[in-house]
């Protein structure tokens, strides 16, 4: 029987089970969530969409670990989104002792999991819950770069006036200001990006995408986006679990790519069964390249501030 669990019942992880749950990939979808009745609820509810959707995926809401014990797969999603005009550095501190104490929890009850954050500042979180938790790096990894790839994608599809299936797109770096999003590894029609669009578009399509996030924060003025943020997450469950690998970004411990190690960064990566299977050395211009290094930087810095938060770290809990 295979089984996951998505931690945190907000807008992300509901959408997420539910995608999951209508792709009838897995027998059993585990919600857990702080809020009583909020994960029963919508387990119910989804249980009984079931019916229609035709699919036989059953799922569980809790409030607790018991019932999530054995998963193969945990999505921690748990965590405050941010408010319009925050960065995401500044959830920090408050989403440290929250991802830290779901980590030690999940940690127990399923040691065999592959584990995919997505609680912000991502390449934080991630790191977090890989110390925590102990498991190997393999199977710790952030969800970031689908999501970045899939908006700057979206950006470069309108900018083009082409079809958004049309349009190849990779973005690397941390989830925040050093996103890299990478010009170079696009293709409209097969066709480079620097062949369709003039440099001063393709300049403010990567702007609009590191901005991607804000901009949503910013309209719906509470919470912050799901939609492409829960597909984003399932592409790298269905890569795990569905069977088949697939290369995607993720943010994924580095050792010694592109000149980076001992460090979560967005990196392209063959995901499988064992969660990061390989990291993918892809050619980069001088110019991205320096730019994922200066993002390894950041996060490394911001690893040794994370470090010194009371209640986070491997200790904490
Ligand atoms: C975003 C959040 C989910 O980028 O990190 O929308």
């Amino acid at each position: 029987m295979s089984k996951v669990t998505v931690v945190g019942a907000g807008r992300y992880g509901s959408t997420a089970a539910q995608r999951l749950s209508e792709m009838g990939l897995v027998d059993e979808v585990v919600i857990t969530d702080v809020v009583e009745g909020l994960p029963q609820g919508l387990a119910l509810d989804m249980n009984q969409s079931r019916y229609l959707e035709r699919h036989a995926t059953r799922v569980v809401g809790t409030n607790g670990y018991e019932e999530t014990e054995g998963s193969d797969l945990v999505l921690i999603t748990a965590g405050l989104p941010r408010k319009p005009g925050m960065s995401r550095m500044d959830l920090l501190a408050a989403n440290a002792r929250i991802v830290s104490a779901v980590t030690a929890q999940v940690a127990a009850t399923s040691p065999e999991a592959v584990l995919i954050v997505v609680t912000n500042p991502l390449d934080h979180m991630t790191t977090l819950a890989a110390e925590v938790s102990g498991f190997p790096r393999r199977r710790v990894m952030g969800q970031a770069g689908n999501l970045d790839s899939a908006r700057l994608a979206h950006f470069i599809a309108e900018a083009a006036g082409v079809d958004i299936l049309e349009v190849e797109a990779v973005t690397l770096g941390s989830h925040g200001e050093t996103m890299v999003p990478v010009p170079s590894l696009c293709r409209v029609r097969g066709r480079p990006l620097s062949q369709v669009l003039p440099a001063a578009v393709i300049a403010r399509v990567v702007e609009r995408t590191r901005e991607g996030g804000a901009e949503i924060v910013g309209l719906l003025k509470s919470g912050s986006a799901f939609y492409a943020p829960s597909s984003a997450a399932v592409k790298m469950i269905q890569a795990v679990l569905g069977g088949r690998g697939q290369v995607m970004p993720v943010c994924a411990w580095t050792g010694g790519q592109y000149g980076i190690s001992g460090v979560y960064l967005g990196v392209p990566a063959w995901i499988g069964q064992g969660g990061v299977e390989e990291i993918l050395e892809l050619p980069l211009t001088d110019t991205e390249l320096q730019e994922l290094r200066a993002a390894a930087a950041a996060v490394a810095r911001f690893a040794d501030e994370l470090h010194s938060l009371e209640g986070a770290g491997p200790q904490g809990g």
